[in-house]
């Protein structure tokens, strides 16, 4: 009889201190997990992230250390690994930084963790962008069984297809029970722009469009859009996610993998006109050209197979999701303006050097 939850399951979630991984864990206790042991190197989160709950245990370091594989508890029930190196532009400037965080990791978790005999679920959490189809055209929904290019933007997106690749070798040839849950643009509560060490680019304080977007109309600063905002998204809200990862511990196949999407396309001018009304920022849309890197254009997930198998369905739409993360961003300014200010010496290094 599978399990209907998590009441008294021993979890592990790697990467849990960062933006996904610490909603996730509030979710997990919620559904009152025995323990949930986090492991984290701190990379691209802030302690502050981590719950502060009797049956969290928090392990600081990477988790292609030894010592930390070693000492994991062997009757663990369910493992998330959501870590990651945040993120594609972080990636193409150090993409050796990138392969020690975001495909060792995935390698040598999954090897420690091939001969656990009660683990009921491993679910990794895959990327939709590697997967989508590079258009500026009509954008179809990308489906879990897509054709995947072997040409990629970034070593972030090729990490991320070889954690679904090492996990799909580890479940034919060890039997590890593997589930991939794909997302696609995630925002909510708990992303704090800023969050970690410095990774080499801007990118590692201006981490995602929609923080981004918040903090900027939130200063009454204009939103910098690229290529006329005609790119699209399927942006979907981090409870949604915590409720689509769940799920695929839950009910997931195992060797399976399960698109946790909205299923619904937004432009990123659109969403910049939303963010702009949302935080009555008056400032005008700062126009810009299009990123050198980044050819993913238009796209979003098809959400049927997870509805259909799992019976999970992204329930928060946009403009509420975007209502609540503008919310939080004010209850949270001062944590935010911290995690900025401590790049703030490497960001005036990089301008003087473009001068
Ligand atoms: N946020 C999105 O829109 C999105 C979309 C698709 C996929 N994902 C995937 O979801 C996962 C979580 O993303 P996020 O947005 O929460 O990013 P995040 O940067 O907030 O979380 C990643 C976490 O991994 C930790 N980490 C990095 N290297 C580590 C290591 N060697 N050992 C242990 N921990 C390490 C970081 O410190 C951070 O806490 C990632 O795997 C990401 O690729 C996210």
């Amino acid at each position: 009889m599978p399990d209907l939850d998590f009441k008294d399951r021993l979890i592990l979630v790697v990467g849990g201190a960062g933006f996904v991984g610490s909603n996730l864990s509030l979710h997990l206790l919620g559904e009152d997990a025995r323990e949930v042991i986090i492991v984290d190197n701190l990379l691209s989160a802030d302690a502050c992230n981590i719950p502060d709950h009797p049956k969290v245990r928090f392990i600081e370091g990477s988790i292609t250390e030894g010592a930390i594989l070693e000492g994991l508890p062997r009757d663990l029930d369910y493992v998330f690994h959501l870590a990651c190196y945040h993120g594609n532009q972080s990636s193409i400037a150090d993409p050796l930084a990138d392969h020690e965080n975001n495909t060792l990791t995935s390698l040598k978790l999954f090897n420690h963790l091939r001969d656990f005999e009660g683990l009921k679920k491993v679910v990794y959490s895959a990327a939709g962008c590697a997967v989508a189809a590079k258009t500026y055209g009509e954008a179809t929904a990308t489906s879990e069984d897509a054709p995947v290019s072997l040409y990629h933007d970034s070593p972030y997106s090729i990490s991320k297809l070889i954690g679904e690749l090492y996990g799909n070798y580890f479940h034919l040839r060890h039997g590890l029970p593997f589930v991939k849950a794909r997302f696609q643009n995630v925002y909510g509560p708990g992303e704090i722009l800023g969050a970690g060490r410095w990774r080499g680019t801007p990118a590692t304080v201006w981490r995602n469009v929609t923080p981004t977007f918040i903090w900027k109309a939130l200063h009454q600063e204009p939103l910098p859009v690229e290529n006329g905002g005609i790119a699209t998204r399927d942006f979907i809200f981090v409870d949604d996610i915590a409720r689509g990862l769940i799920a695929c511990a839950l009910r997931g196949e195992p060797g399976e993998v399960y698109n946790i999407a909205s299923g619904t396309e937004v432009s990123i001018l659109e969403l910049a006109e939303m963010i702009n009304e949302l935080t009555g920022s008056g400032a005008p849309i700062d126009l810009r050209p299009a990123r050198n890197w980044d050819r993913s254009g238009k796209r979003y997930g098809d959400p049927r197979k997870a509805r259909e198998k799992l019976g999970f369905k992204a329930t928060v739409d946009l403009r509420e999701g975007l209502r609540r993360t503008v919310a939080w961003t004010r209850q949270h300014g001062a944590t935010i303006e911290r995690c900025i200010v401590q790049h703030h010496k490497f960001l005036r290094e990089l301008e003087t050097a473009a001068e």
